[in-house]
């Protein structure tokens, strides 16, 4: 009698298993993404206050946009082309104008080291 009960046990214990694992089903998981696909929301990209003070002190704005082109390419499409800060200050300062042969060459700005940092992390954090 003992092992009778023993034995339905397992079997017991088998059967809640696999129903578990057949509850385990991707379908059933409808709840949204918490967050939109960043190409959805690349139209209202926010630039913060304090960037957008040194792109307008340093005349960026003159020539680019967020993310639309400008006179130079937009910050978004900068971006992905990017992989540094030390990077992206070496080009504000020397543009490599091979690297947009659609555009215009970009003379170098003599950007001070406190702007160009907070202007190219920002420009990095742009990256998709
Ligand atoms: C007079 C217009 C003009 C101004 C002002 C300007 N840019 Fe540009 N920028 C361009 C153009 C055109 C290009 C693309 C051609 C090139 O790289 O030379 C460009 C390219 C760039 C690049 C990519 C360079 C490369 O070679 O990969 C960065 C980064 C950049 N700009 C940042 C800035 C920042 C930051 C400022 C402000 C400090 C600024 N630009 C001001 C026109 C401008």
């Amino acid at each position: 009698m003992k092992t009778f009960k023993n034995t339905l046990l397992v079997i017991s214990a088998v059967v809640t298993l696999a129903s578990c694992g057949g509850s385990d089903n991707k379908t059933e998981n409808t709840t949204p993404p918490a967050n939109p696909p960043k190409s959805l929301v690349a139209d209202v990209i926010e630039v913060p206050a304090d960037v957008n003070a040194l792109l307008e002190k340093n005349t960026c704005l003159t020539c680019h946009k967020v993310d639309e082109k400008l006179v130079g390419p937009p910050y978004t499409t900068v971006a992905e082309n990017v992989s540094s800060v030390e990077e992206i200050i070496g080009l504000i300062r020397e543009p490599k104008p091979e690297h947009y042969p659609d555009y215009p060459e970009m003379a170098g700005i003599d950007i001070s080291d406190e702007d160009g940092k907070v202007i190219a992390a920002w420009i990095l954090s742009l990256k998709k």
